[in-house]
């Protein structure tokens, strides 16, 4: 017992795992996989439970076995009895705060299946770690404490697997020696749950009588217990129908990775079947262009196959050299997907920061990634009463529904018909974080009602006619520092050059366009989002535009020029000092923001963020207006003038 290694790491079984995970999969290619999330907090003891799957398959070596016998036995465990939740509980963070924080994936397998199981905290704050786990899953096991019944946080797990898409739902009273293995006291929890479940649209589950420490109808049929006639926990998860053999009925869809083209003689479209069959001599379509044609090769690395399911990774080629990329997704010829880029969404917000309304952020649905805004949330839901309430945004954990525009138009289906090309993320453009997680409920009907209309007269032409290149400059910087003056002065000094121009002014857009936005961050971001498209569209009418907004997030100000083709957006960084904006006080905002007759005064409690690499940086405080605008006009016309 002395040699037994260091006791940390004996009991991290992902480590054992991670190393031996290829030779294990290799060793079990036959077996199916289900994938699982057991949702409970420590108290329930999922640990134990866990533990108790990982030492009944023999997942664990010697080594640690003695390991775990001998730290059981410190730890004073009760008639000498294996504390299997040693076994699992390797974050230090929950041993010390009674918490589970993040989602840890283990592996195992019995005679018939191998397993994968995400093991998520139960703590409210956790959501996130929670809807990481589930997103995978096949299958939902929801611990109940056999003393404590139907909890608060048992709906929230329930709702969450439930929203996620997951429809094997066990429900497993545990701690059933506890309760001297009584029928009474389990027949009254899977009544109340019951009721519960229907009211959240859960139609079926199973229900299982079990004891983790003690181990009854977990492998083996408890003697303790002979009123219970199902399955153990074991034989239902060896036998229960895992969501692939379910998606293998639905309509072929397969979206493309990646093109394969080793050689000019092979062109195939790589990807992972999402749902359905697919089989030489099928008629396919390509979305979004619907493009038709007949699958004349199934590739994979063990040789050419006749047919292919969901599930498997294949490299399709066609009978037509038609036009496929990534993102595209390839489908059954008679019954293919929708494409569309307006919808109504559930959304898991994922993030510290809030969603921004109306800023840019990355989709990511299956191959496909776009720009996408949010609009205000219609409603947020409690987790813990499933109430619907009114929210301005979405916080941390907070699950709402809200209506998304894609710039570009999507290949999607509802969640519930098809997780792959229903469920997507949300990543912020600045830093790569993923924010949330989602799910598409529908497209509205206005995104396939509004049509591009081709013009004839396009922009080029229009610009030709002035002579010019269309420009956006793009004056930026706290309020009073400068922005409209120097603006002035520009468009005065091209406008005598005999060049086209026009003046957006934050204050005067104020007054008519956006009149009806105040100062808060979602109204900025629409204050700039509508005088970005408008510089657009009068950069299409060949104009050069000169805006001064504060426009005080990096965000708008990238997406303004992400709209523009290269070259175009032209940054002005008017950079005053917030204490000398504050001492010239123009408008005498300043004074009033100090006194709290003003809310939300950039750079009093509302935000600047200055640009990090604009086209032209001013300081006021070393050159005067009129040099700045020289400075400005000379870089715009370069040579040209
Ligand atoms: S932005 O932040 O949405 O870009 P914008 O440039 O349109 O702002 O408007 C700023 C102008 O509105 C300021 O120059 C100032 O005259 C006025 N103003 C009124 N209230 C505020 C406020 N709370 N914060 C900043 N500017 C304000």
């Amino acid at each position: 017992m002395s040699d037994a290694p260091a006791p940390q790491s004996a009991y991290v079984v992902d480590e054992l795992v991670a190393r031996d995970i290829d030779a294990y999969l290799d060793s079990h290619q036959h077996k199916t996989m289900l994938r699982f999330i057991t949702c409970g907090s420590v108290d329930d003891g999922k640990s134990t439970l866990i533990g108790r799957l990982l030492y009944d398959s023999k997942m664990i070596f010697e080594d640690q076995l003695a390991a775990l016998e001998s730290d059981s036995r410190r730890q004073g465990t009760q008639g000498g009895e294996i504390d299997f939740a040693l076994l699992v509980d390797g974050l230090a963070a929950e041993r010390e705060q009674g918490i589970t924080i993040d989602v840890a994936y283990r592996f195992f397998n019995t005679e018939k299946r191998k397993f994968i199981v995400a093991d998520c905290p139960g703590h409210e704050q956790y959501t996130r770690n929670m809807v990481t786990g589930a997103s995978t899953a096949d299958l939902a096991v929801i611990l109940i404490d056999a003393r404590k019944g139907v909890l608060t946080q048992t709906r929230r797990h329930s709702y969450l697997c439930h929203l996620i898409g997951i429809r094997n739902i066990v429900l497993a009273v545990n701690k059933m020696d506890l309760v001297d293995y009584d029928q009474g006291t389990f027949d009254a929890i899977v009544a109340d749950y019951t009721a519960f479940a229907r009211s959240i649209g859960i139609e079926t589950f199973t229900a299982l009588p079990i004891s983790g420490f003690k181990g009854d109808n977990i492998t083996t049929r408890s003697p303790n217990m002979p009123w219970y006639a199902g399955p153990t926990l074991v034989e239902h998860l060896e036998t229960v129908e895992v969501l692939s053999s379910v998606d293998a009925d639905k309509p072929f869809r397969m979206p493309v990775q990646w093109v394969n083209r080793p050689h000019l003689d092979f062109r195939g479209f790589s990807g992972l079947i999402a749902t359905g069959r697919v089989a030489v001599g099928d008629a396919v379509r390509v979305l979004p262009s619907g493009k038709t044609s007949t699958i004349t090769r199934i590739v994979t690395l063990d040789g050419d196959l006749d047919r292919a399911v969901a599930g498997q990774s294949v490299t399709l080629c066609f009978a037509d050299e038609i036009d496929c990329s990534r993102g595209d997704v390839i489908a059954t010829a008679d019954r293919p997907p929708q494409a569309a880029d307006q919808f109504e969404a559930t959304l898991v917000w994922l993030a510290d920061d809030a969603l921004r309304v109306g800023r840019g952020y990355w989709l990511k649905l299956a191959t496909q990634t776009v720009s996408v805004t949010v609009q205000q949330p219609k409603y947020v839901v409690n987790v813990n009463t499933l109430e619907q309430l009114a929210a301005k945004t979405l916080d941390l954990n907070a699950i709402g529904v809200a209506e998304l525009t894609t710039d570009r138009p999507i290949v999607f289906e509802p969640y519930d018909d098809n997780r792959t090309l229903g469920g997507f993320i949300l990543i912020d453009k600045l830093t790569n974080a993923t924010v949330a997680a989602g799910m598409l409920h529908f497209s509205l009907r206005r995104a396939q009602n509004v049509h591009w209309q081709a013009v004839d007269v396009g922009r080029e032409a229009h610009a030709a006619l002035k002579e010019q290149k269309p420009a956006v400059l793009w004056f930026t910087g706290l309020s009073g520092s400068g922005k409209s003056t120097i603006a002035n002065l520009v468009e005065k000094k091209l406008h005598a050059l005999g060049r086209h121009t026009f003046l957006l002014d934050g204050d005067n857009v104020r007054h008519g366009l956006n009149k009806d936005l105040g100062f808060t961050e979602a109204d900025r971001i629409e204050n700039i989002r509508r005088v970005g498209e408008v510089a657009k569209l009068m950069t299409d009418a060949g104009l050069i535009v000169l805006t001064a907004f504060i426009s005080p997030f990096r965000a708008e100000r990238e997406m303004v020029r992400a709209m523009l083709p290269q070259g175009e957006f032209v940054e002005v960084f008017v950079d005053t000092p917030f204490e000398e904006a504050e001492r010239r006080d123009v408008k005498g905002l300043y004074k009033k923001a100090r006194a709290g007759l003003l809310k939300n005064f950039t750079g009093i409690d509302s935000p600047y963020e200055r640009p990090e690499r604009p086209e032209v940086r001013i300081d006021t405080t070393a050159v005067s207006p009129e040099q700045a605008a020289e400075r400005i006009v000379d870089l715009l016309l370069g040579e040209r003038r």
